[in-house]
C-alpha cells in the first residue's frame, strides 16, 4: 500500500510506526548469529529491562504476538492443579482465563459489579489472604494492566502491595500488551513477577514479537516445578540460554528470531529510552487527558470506564450516541483519512468504538496525529446526524 493511500492506524494497536522503526526493517538479509545482529539482540533485552524498571529480571523475546507471550509464560510457571487468580476488567481476563485452564490451572476470578469499572485492590486482596489462611494459596495472580476490550486501567501497583502482603508466595503477573510503555509500571519497586507483552503498541514496532519479563523468584518457581513443561516452542529451556547468550554476545541457536523485527525494536526501544520513561509516561497521560476532555467536553460523548482512575491513557472506549450505530460512523471516519476500533467486549460490542493513542501517535503530537482523529470525529458525527447538545 502506498503510503499516500495510508490511513491514520488510531487503533489500540497496531499503532503508527517511526520511519526510522520502518527504515530498520528495510534492510538486506542478516544471519540471525551475525555479530552485528548479536549486538542488535543484546541491547534489545538490556533495554527492556530499563523500559519495565527491572535490575535482574530476564527478558524473552520470540517471534509471535501478544497471545503467545501468555503461553511463554504460563506454560513454564503452571503445573496441573495449580491455582491462579484472575482479576477481569474485560475480555483479555476471560481469555486469559481460558489459557490458564489450558495449562491445567484451576483458575477464580475477581471482578467488579459491571464493565467499565475494576475490582479494587483491597477486595483482591481479601480472596488472596483468604485463601492463604486457609493453606491454598494461589501460586499466580494475573492481572490486565489495560483491557483493550474496554479500555479499563487496573491498579497494578495496589493489586500487587495487597498481593505480597497478603499472600507473599503468589507471583503477580501483569498483562501489560495494551499497557508497557504507556502505563507506570516500575517492575522491581512495585514486586512485579511476570510481564507479559508485545511489539506493536506502545513499543512502537510492527507486530510479530511476543515479549516476557519475569523475576528471579519466577525462574526459581520454573526450576522447582514437579513436572515437565507442555510445551516445545515456548519452553524456557530452550529460550533461558539463547537470550543469555545474546547478552553476553555470543551465538546460540534455538529457533530463528524475527531478526528485522528485532532490529526495528530495538530503535523502538531506544527512542523511549532517549526520551526518558517517566516522560514517556506523562505523554500518554497528557494526551489522554486532552482526547477524554474533547470526547467527554465538547462532543457530549460517554466513555465505557465509569470513572477517571480507572479510564487507560492508552486507548479511550467511547459509547456511540443514541441514534447513531457502527456503520454510521466507522466508515466515515475511515473517509475522513481515520481508522479506529469497533467495540470487543461481546456484552457491548454494538454499543462502543475504541481509539488508540499511544507510542509515536502521542510522542509526537507536532504530528497532529490526535488533532486529526478529533476532527474527524466531530465532523463524522456531525454528518451522521449527531449534534452535541450545548
Ligand atoms: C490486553 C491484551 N492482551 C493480549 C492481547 C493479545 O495480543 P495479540 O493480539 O498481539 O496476540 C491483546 C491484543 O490486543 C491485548 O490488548
Amino acid at each position: 500500500m502506498s503510503t499516500e493511500s495510508h490511513k491514520l492506524c488510531m487503533i489500540p494497536g497496531p499503532v503508527e510506526f517511526h520511519e526510522d522503526v520502518l527504515g530498520a526493517m528495510s534492510t538486506p538479509a542478516t544471519s540471525h548469529v551475525d555479530p552485528g545482529f548479536i549486538q542488535t539482540f543484546g541491547e534489545v533485552l538490556e533495554g527492556l529491562r530499563r523500559v519495565v524498571a527491572t535490575k535482574d529480571g530476564q527478558p524473552f523475546v520470540v517471534s509471535g504476538s501478544g497471545t503467545l507471550s501468555w503461553d511463554l509464560a504460563v506454560c513454564n510457571i503452571i503445573e496441573a492443579g495449580d491455582r491462579v487468580l484472575v482479576v477481569n476488567t474485560g475480555l483479555f481476563g476471560d481469555r486469559m482465563a481460558e489459557c490458564l485452564e489450558v495449562f491445567g490451572a484451576v483458575v477464580t476470578t475477581v471482578r467488579a459489579d459491571r464493565l467499565g469499572q475494576a475490582p479494587n485492590a483491597s477486595a483482591v486482596g481479601e480472596v488472596l489472604a483468604a485463601a492463604a489462611r486457609e493453606g491454598r494459596p494461589y501460586k499466580m495472580i494475573t492481572i490486565t494492566q489495560v483491557d483493550t476490550s474496554t479500555g479499563v486501567l487496573a491498579d497494578v501497583k495496589g493489586i500487587a502491595t495487597v498481593a505480597r502482603n497478603a499472600s507473599p508466595g503468589t507471583l503477580v503477573a501483569v498483562d501489560g500488551v495494551c499497557s508497557i510503555a504507556a502505563e507506570e509500571l516500575y517492575m522491581d519497586d512495585w514486586g512485579i513477577d511476570v510481564i507479559m507483552t508485545a511489539s506493536q503498541k506502545a513499543l512502537g514496532t510492527p507486530p510479530g514479537l511476543a515479549i516476557i519479563v519475569v523475576s528471579q523468584r519466577t525462574l526459581d518457581a520454573w526450576r522447582n516445578r514437579k513436572s515437565k513443561v507442555v510445551g516445545y516452542f515456548a519452553a524456557w529451556s530452550k529460550w533461558l540460554p539463547v537470550m543469555q547468550a545474546y547478552e553476553e554476545r555470543r551465538p546460540l541457536y534455538f529457533a530463528t528470531p524475527a531478526v528485522q523485527l528485532i532490529m526495528a525494536l530495538r530503535v523502538g526501544i531506544q527512542q523511549l529510552l532517549d526520551r526518558g520513561m517517566d516522560a514517556v509516561f506523562q505523554a500518554h497521560h497528557q494526551a489522554s487527558a486532552d482526547f477524554k476532555a474533547y470526547i467527554t467536553d465538547s462532543l457530549g460523548l460517554t466513555l465505557l470506564p465509569v470513572t477517571d482512575d480507572v479510564a487507560a491513557h492508552s486507548m479511550t472506549a467511547i459509547y456511540y450516541p443514541e441514534g447513531v450505530k457502527a456503520s454510521d460512523l466507522l466508515p466515515r471516519l475511515t473517509e475522513h483519512g481515520v481508522v479506529v476500533a469497533g467495540g470487543l467486549h461481546p456484552d457491548l460490542a454494538t454499543r462502543y468504538f475504541r481509539v488508540g493513542h499511544m507510542g509515536l501517535t502521542v510522542l509526537e503530537p507536532q504530528r497532529r496525529y490526535l488533532e486529526t482523529t478529533k476532527d474527524a470525529l466531530g465532523t463524522s458525527l456531525a454528518e451522521a446526524g449527531y449534534k452535541p447538545s450545548a
